[in-house]
């Protein structure tokens, strides 16, 4: 399970007179169990990506914490780091070589053992229907090949809590289903999975619970049902747009 507390980052844009503080994310609190896939929607420059970042390590929280059993990202990062896998599409992937190699390498930079990287190999190009082109170079991958190469490295070392920032940004209706497929499955096995999308149809076919972000607040939480319950909305998308539309019941 993965525990947010008052998550807050803040970014101090420009210098001088003229700096400008941005409170990309403020005061974000959320949960996401084991077995359950959790959605963090919001608009263009909501927070989304900064939040995930935190949570993956990779920048650190200005306050706030967030909480793996009993490890938090401010005092075990290392620890913390090897719980998650993190896929972002600033994920660069040297088009040189092969997914095949590329696994063996990410699981030797996650201390693997041979066998383990054999084995998880397996499982992860047979999942994500990769076995046709892992010995091709990545420079000859279409965009949804390398978006399955980039999600299968990131969970090489087989990690308890999956974070995917826009996981089916770009990609056609077919490997956009493989994608979400394979994480309703690895959901189902007991993984913690949290994902940012702008796509609200696939939201509501994927998620179990969502948070929605504006402005670096969470404005509102729960299942769709949770959410919609005494409200004149219908669906996410409803909810999505009474938050960001001009004349929307929250502008
Ligand atoms: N490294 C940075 N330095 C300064 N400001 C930043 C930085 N990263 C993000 N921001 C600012 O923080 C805010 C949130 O950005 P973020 O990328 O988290 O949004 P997002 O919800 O992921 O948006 P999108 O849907 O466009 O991906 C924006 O105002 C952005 O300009
Ligand atoms: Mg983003």
């Amino acid at each position: 399970m993965l525990r947010v507390e008052k998550l807050c980052k803040e970014f101090r844009n420009g210098r001088g007179r003229s700096a400008k503080t941005v409170k990309a994310v403020n005061n974000l609190s959320f949960q996401c169990r084991s077995g359950e896939i959790y959605g963090l929607l919001g608009p263009n420059g909501a927070g989304k990506t900064t939040t995930l970042r935190c949570l993956s390590t990779l920048i650190k929280p200005s306050s706030g914490n967030a909480w793996i059993d009993k490890y938090n990202v401010l005092e075990h990062g290392q620890m913390f780091r090897s719980k998650i896998g993190f896929l972002t599409s600033d994920m660069k992937l040297d088009g040189y070589f092969t997914p095949d190699y590329m696994m063996n390498w990410f699981g030797q930079l996650n201390k693997m053992q041979e066998s383990q990287i054999e084995q998880q190999k397996k499982r992860l190009f047979s999942d994500l229907q990769m076995t046709d082109f892992i010995h091709k170079k990545i420079d000859e991958l279409s965009t949804g090949m390398k978006q399955k190469t980039a999600v299968a490295i990131s969970l090489i070392h087989d990690p308890e809590v999956i974070i995917f920032d826009e996981p089916t940004n770009g990609l056609d209706i077919v490997t956009s289903k493989a994608v979400t497929d394979f994480l309703v499955s690895r959901a189902e096995s007991g993984k913690t999975v949290i994902i940012s999308t702008h796509n609200m149809t696939i939201a509501e076919k994927l998620c179990h619970r969502f948070g929605i972000l504006v402005d670096g607040e969470l404005k509102e939480e729960g299942s769709l049902s949770d959410i919609i319950q005494g409200s004149s909305w219908d669906c996410l998308e409803d909810v999505f747009f009474s938050y960001i539309l001009p004349g929307g019941d929250h502008v």
